[in-house]
């Protein structure tokens, strides 16, 4: 049985191939690739991104779509998640997505179940579909030529399941990754970490990966104001000048905190480009699981 619980699930070569399905989805054409099969979509923690991507990936390949609402199933009534889990599964379904706001319900679930998890995003744990379409958004802008290249992340990196799993994901795949955020949002790592977001770190960077600050991870706020953040992490168009670079942010963005709204207007922000290829990733990544097992 073939889950995505993590970006290591997935082999260089699989990647890959997966990739190359996800260009030929981006035509947005329907298909009947999984015709007959249903899917079950399970999020205990609010999603705009996540949750339609993988329901219209579902749908253009033609599958049926159960969507749990958490509010309103018995889990609201005290039941365990392995019981709600264990109902799910008895209706036979052909892939459960699943978020949970805590680390390791997705993979503690597939042990309980007989049909491929896809994690979409578990507390600081990981967030592999994410991943797999901006390491996508990049491979296709610089076609394919991404060994190498330098991508900044920038934020609240150490509260990210965004930043986990990318920098798995594109170090495998010989991306140089700098981190840059301040001490409170920096994780114990040995990659190379700057507190401070200047012109010449980002005249070296090939991409900047913008971050939300997770405000809702947070025990106490830990910065002055997040316009003080704003001042020291916010990408503005003083920053990043006319230089030749891709921006990238998984969303939800907070407009002039985390990037400027001049700059989310530039042509280098593929900020929107990044849903689109999640559609077509999801796609990929549905097929694979349900018809590779
Ligand atoms: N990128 C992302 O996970 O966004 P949502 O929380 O809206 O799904």
């Amino acid at each position: 049985m073939k889950h995505l619980i993590t970006t290591k699930d997935f082999s260089k070569e699989e990647i890959l191939a997966l990739f190359k399905d996800a260009k030929e989805f981006l035509d947005e054409k329907p298909r009947e690739l999984l015709k007959g099969k249903s899917i079950t979509t399970i999020f205990f923690e609010n999603s705009t991104r996540t949750l339609s991507s993988f329901e219209t990936a579902a749908k253009r390949l033609n599958a049926k779509v159960l969507r749990l609402d958490v509010s309103r199933s018995s889990s609201s009534k005290g039941e365990t998640l392995f019981d709600t889990a264990a109902n799910l599964d008895a209706m036979n379904p052909s892939a459960i997505v699943v978020r949970h706001q805590h680390s390791g319900v997705p993979l503690s679930l597939a042990k309980h179940v007989h049909c491929p998890v896809l994690n979409g995003g578990d507390g600081k744990h990981a967030h592999p579909t994410q991943a797999l379409l901006d390491l996508f958004t990049i491979y296709e802008h610089f076609k394919g030529d991404v060994r190498g290249k330098k991508v900044i992340i920038v934020g609240d990196i150490k509260n990210s399941r965004v930043a986990n799993s990318n920098i798995e994901l594109l170090t495998r795949f010989g991306l140089e990754i700098i981190l840059v955020a301040p001490p409170h949002f920096m994780p114990k790592t040995s990659l190379k970490q700057f507190y401070k977001l200047d012109k010449n770190l980002i005249k070296q960077s090939d991409v900047i990966m913008s971050l939300r600050t997770q405000t809702e991870r947070h025990q106490k706020q830990i910065y002055g104001s997040l316009k003080d953040y704003a001042n020291d992490f916010c990408i503005t168009k003083d920053l990043i000048e006319d230089q030749k670079l891709i921006i990238l942010h998984p969303g939800p963005v907070h407009r002039n905190v985390d990037i400027s709204d001049e700059v989310l207007a530039d042509e280098r922000s593929l900020v929107l480009k990044q849903v689109k290829h999640g559609v077509a990733i999801r796609m990929a990544a549905l097929k694979k699981v349900i018809l590779e097992q």
